[in-house]
């Protein structure tokens, strides 16, 4: 189906994708139409070996390329790199630098050698909101927009990749995610964290609104029960039917019931379980989803990064 130019969604450790032949301008296009997605919001590459990154990218890799692509590949890194003139502009949506990444799932990389080429595979929903950590999550936002639904259970990690420009000495993380900043500066040293009119530069699909339920979603202070009571009630009194995602100690018994969800205690946990339950809060139908912050050690700062995001669509 990828090789005559169909949408052939696929399970990652991360998120579930939308697979579709990278080097076909017609597929790529029809990924951009699929899930919504402004076309300046370039797509990842995704290869079952790094000896692809020489079709697609520039053949001077940098130093830490090679070494980040070398200890983290296959896993949850995308490293952007300079392109060379095989990868159609739908892709990279015009820019000079193109995404890859060679994800840690067997189905993944077996669709892709099948293949035998790169398939872009931005996360599998509608643009905008909570990517898909199941296949029905698929079903709920592409149904009747893509050809097939590879179905291997839940991912992993429930949150994306991180994305590392290697084309800047040091490198710069342009979005946080599944592999920790802590892991990435272990391997090369110190990096950077993009910021403001130079992310917006380098990586333009940030300006665009992310994660978000159709719920508004409203942060509260971890571990604060005065707080979480205080807001609720507030939100109460306006007439509002409101969700609960909580996961400390403290948090977890304030309420119980369909519409009060207690995560497991440790972050990476908190990042498996965040899209999905934002997804049910959705579909028992509350009109505001209060989720209880964490702290930024591990994966929490990309679960902070994804949290502030849907806050604020
Ligand atoms: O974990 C993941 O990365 C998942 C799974 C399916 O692999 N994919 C994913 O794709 O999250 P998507 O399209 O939802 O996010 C791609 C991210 C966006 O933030 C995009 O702006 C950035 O990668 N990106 C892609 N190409 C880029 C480029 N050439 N320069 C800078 N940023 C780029
Ligand atoms: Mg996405």
């Amino acid at each position: 189906m990828i090789r005559s130019g169909g949408l052939v969604c696929f399970p990652t450790e991360t998120v579930y994708g939308l697979g579709a032949d990278a080097l076909s301008e017609t597929a790529v296009r029809r990924v951009f139409a699929a899930k919504g997605r402004p076309v300046d919001n370039p797509l990842i590459v995704h290869i079952a070996d790094p000896r692809q990154i020489f079709d697609l990218a520039d053949e001077n890799l940098s130093f830490n390329a090679e070494i980040l692509a070398k200890t983290f590949w296959p896993g949850p890194l995308t490293l952007v790199m300079r392109r060379t003139i095989l990868v159609p502009n739908a892709v990279t949506a015009g820019l000079e630098t193109v995404a890859i990444r060679m994800p840690d799932h067997r189905v993944a990389l077996a669709l892709i050698n099948e293949v035998g080429s790169g398939i872009v595979g931005p996360s599998a929903n509608i643009s905008g909101r909570p990517s898909p950590t199941l296949a029905s999550d698929i079903v709920e936002d592409l149904r009747g927009r893509v050809e097939l639904i590879l179905d291997a259970g839940p991912t992993q990690f429930g949150i994306e990749s991180t994305v590392v420009d290697v084309t800047v000495d040091p490198p710069a993380i342009l979005r946080l995610g599944a592999l920790p900043r802590k892991d990435i500066e272990g391997a090369i040293g110190p990096v950077t964290l993009g910021t403001g009119d130079d992310l917006l530069r380098r990586s333009p699909g940030t300006r665009h609104r992310h994660y978000a339920p159709q719920a508004r979603v409203v942060l509260v202070k971890e571990a604060d029960p005065g707080e979480l009571s205080r807001i609720l009630a507030e939100l109460r009194q306006r007439g509002n039917d409101v969700g609960c995602i909580v996961h400390s100690p403290q948090l977890a018994s304030v309420e119980t019931g369909q519409f009060f969800c207690v995560l497991p205690g440790d972050t990476d946990m908190v990042a498996r379980y965040l899209f999905r339950t934002l997804r049910e809060l959705d579909r028992r139908g509350v009109d505001v989803i209060l989720v209880e912050e964490v702290s930024e050690e591990g994966l929490g700062s990309a679960v902070m990064d994804r949290l502030r995001k849907a806050a604020s669509a």
